[in-house]
């Protein structure tokens, strides 16, 4: 049984300015403290780790952050469930971790030593720790660091920070980076609590994808100050995450608020400032929000990723500080995933559509409900139409489907959007067949039924199948399901975005081409959204001339939009004919940014002719340094001579 609590988790202690700007972000959250079934954990390709006989039920961290070796360094404890009494071994995942001793205990009983061993490393996975568990054991207790080029963690200099002051580490440890920051099942069928001691250097501040406990400077020891964070829900280890850096809070409402830097917060707060009434919205359709409070964490642009859901706090880019609200989805997105994804989690890395075609799905009815079904449509287009390029540049087959074949590869090289646009058109199609009402008390009754469980493709058929599809016998069949599953592109019977959703701009756009008055589309374009702007360059000839080129420019400021967007289908719409008046600001905007979906695609367009991968080994030189090591692995990969 599921039961609510109430936990009293702020403490009062002396007050200092730091710590009333901290404890606005500290929460007494009526806590669902859930407790797992123990169901099996499913097979994962991904992990090295035994999750039979042990399956860990609680974390307990004490790191030292240390700025200048670039390391993590501390103790790990891990209380499991013991479900075989026979074992006598349990394997963690691990990725080039310094192990300094593990010690193994029953219950609350006293630490003892006991003998492990560490694999080689394998490329995909890392190195499995053996740990030897003495008759009854049931903990163990790791004392280990990182490395300074732990793939889960980025350490930022100063320079690489808005306030050019202060250095800066960020983790990332979806999918399978958790393991380079603490060993543990990194698979996301365990799910576990944790408490975590953070010491950092004096002038910093520590937040976690959990609720913070004590703050202050009051708490410190020696050099550091200390931080203790709470994760009282059970999650996943790809969604522990931990930053710290000169950051400052500012609330939006009595749940929500931004972390940033310093300088940063007002922006972000003013951009974001909608996230109370997404919450609202997701709760109405949904259910409620079980995290307590929802905070962003404004990142350095070096951040790999547009968001990434961690609970309580979403990690974002700071790119999508556009000034107009135009880019926010993405934190309908983030939000999202706190019912899909963080809530009800995909078993393995093989049910990754679970997570993301579902919270894409929720990402667009957000949307929709806040900003129009004109806004969603156009949001929808955009997302089909990424879809298909995004199929194209994909080597492995399965990789197109819903189902890749994740055997002995990482799970990050079969990222793409086919999960999300894919898994989003699924859920359409079925909403389309069964209606609205039906499809939203579907939906809602999965995530109950699920709620802080992990499930398989497999389990959501099931699901599928006795709560929706046998309601209507015969109105979807058996053979258009696998056909969603299984097919490398988007099956004849989708249900796709209107094709009208930018016809306005289409037929602006002809004109123009046609030989129209460049007055005549200024007036048109006046109006248009960022995405109508998007589709109006994206759409443009791959041949134009460079005269009409630095026409377009002149008029809209292309080449130096700040919308980073915008700026990224420009400047692929430049490489394509060649426009090297843009390459100046292109070349500044591939080294300040570190967002794989902005820079990526650039690297590959360069990358298709000789001036141009020239070009973009130049750039990646002076760039690389700079970027995440997920980054980093990504662009040396499209810039790698083809064999
Ligand atoms: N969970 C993902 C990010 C992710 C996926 C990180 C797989 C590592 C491995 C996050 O929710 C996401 O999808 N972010 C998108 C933005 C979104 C608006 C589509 C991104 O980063 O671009
Ligand atoms: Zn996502």
């Amino acid at each position: 049984m599921k039961s609510l609590t109430t936990r009293r988790v702020c403490t009062t202690r002396p007050a200092l300015l730091l710590f009333f700007m901290l404890a606005a972000a500290c929460s007494r959250t009526p806590a669902e403290t859930p407790s797992p079934r123990p169901i099996a954990v499913p097979k994962d390709a991904s992990t090295l780790a035994t999750v039979d006989a042990f399956v860990a039920r609680h974390l307990v961290l004490d790191l030292t952050a240390d700025f200048s070796a670039r390391t993590l360094s501390g103790t790990a404890e891990l209380r499991f469930d013991r479900r075989d009494p026979n074992a006598t071994e349990v394997v963690l995942d691990t990725r080039d971790l310094k192990i300094e001793k593990v010690e193994a205990a029953t219950g609350a009983g006293a630490w003892m030593a006991t003998t492990h061993r560490l694999d080689a490393a394998t490329p995909a996975f890392g190195s499995a720790l053996h740990i030897a568990m003495p008759a009854g054991a049931d903990r163990v207790r790791v004392a280990y660091s990182t490395s300074p080029g732990a793939r889960g963690l980025q350490w930022l200099a100063p320079s690489q920070t808005a306030g050019k002051e202060h250095p800066f580490l960020f983790s990332q440890a979806q999918a399978i980076q958790a393991r380079s920051f603490i060993p543990l099942q990194d698979t996301p069928g365990v799910r576990m609590t944790y408490d975590a001691t953070i010491r950092t250097p004096k002038e910093l501040v520590a937040v976690m994808a959990a609720e913070m406990e004590d703050v202050g400077p009051a708490l410190s020891d020696g050099p550091h100050r200390v931080f203790t964070f709470k994760m009282p829900q059970a999650i996943p280890s790809y969604l522990i995450a931990l930053a710290i850096g000169d950051l400052a809070f500012k609330p939006m409402s009595n749940r929500t608020g931004i972390w940033a830097e310093p300088s940063m917060v007002d922006a972000a707060a003013r951009e974001f400032d909608d996230t109370e009434k997404m919450i609202v919205t997701t709760e109405k359709l949904y259910g409620p929000y079980r995290w307590g409070r929802y905070d962003i964490l404004v990142l350095p642009p070096s951040f790999p990723f547009g968001g990434m859901e961690n609970p309580r706090l979403t990690f974002a880019t700071p790119t999508v500080i556009a000034g107009d609200k135009s880019l926010v989805s993405l934190v309908a997105h983030e939000l999202a995933h706190s019912w899909s994804g963080n809530l009800v989690t995909n078993a393995t890395w093989h049910d990754f559509w679970l997570n993301e075609g579902f919270t894409t799905y929720l990402e667009r009815r957000i949307v929709e409900a806040l900003y129009g079904k004109h806004m969603a449509d156009m949001q929808a287009a955009i997302g089909v139409s990424d879809l298909a390029e995004s199929r194209k540049t994909l080597e492995v087959a399965g990789d197109r489907t819903l189902l890749p074949d994740l055997t002995g590869r990482d799970p990050d090289d079969a990222f793409s959007n086919v999960p999300y646009e894919q898994g989003r058109l699924f859920l359409v199609f079925l909403e389309s067949k069964f209606g609205r009402d039906a499809f939203d008390s579907f939906l809602r009754k999965w995530f109950d039924e699920h709620a802080f469980e992990s499930a398989t493709t497999d389990e959501f058929l099931a699901f599928l199948e006795t709560n929706l599809l046998d309601t209507r016998p015969g109105a979807v069949t058996d053979a258009q399901i696998q056909e969603w599953l299984h097919t490398e592109g988007i099956p004849g019977f989708a249900v796709l975005p209107t094709s009208d959703a930018f016809a306005k701009v289409e037929q602006a756009r002809d004109e123009w081409l046609k030989g129209g008055s460049m007055d005549a589309l200024a007036k048109t374009a006046s109006a248009w959204s960022t995405q109508e702007w998007i589709h109006f360059v994206d759409s443009m000839p791959r041949k134009m001339e460079a005269s009409r080129l630095a026409a377009l420019d002149r008029q809209f400021t292309l080449t130096e939009s700040m919308n980073s967007e915008i700026a990224h289908v420009w400047y692929r719409l430049a490489i394509a004919n060649r426009y090297a008046a843009a390459y100046p600001a292109m070349e500044r905007y591939m080294i300040r940014i570190g967002r794989r979906k902005l820079i990526v695609p650039l690297y590959r367009d360069l990358a298709a002719y000789p001036e141009g991968l020239a070009l973009a080994n130049k750039i990646f030189a002076k760039a690389r340094d700079g970027y995440h090591p997920l980054a980093q692995t990504t662009v040396a990969d499209i810039l790698k001579p083809k064999t």
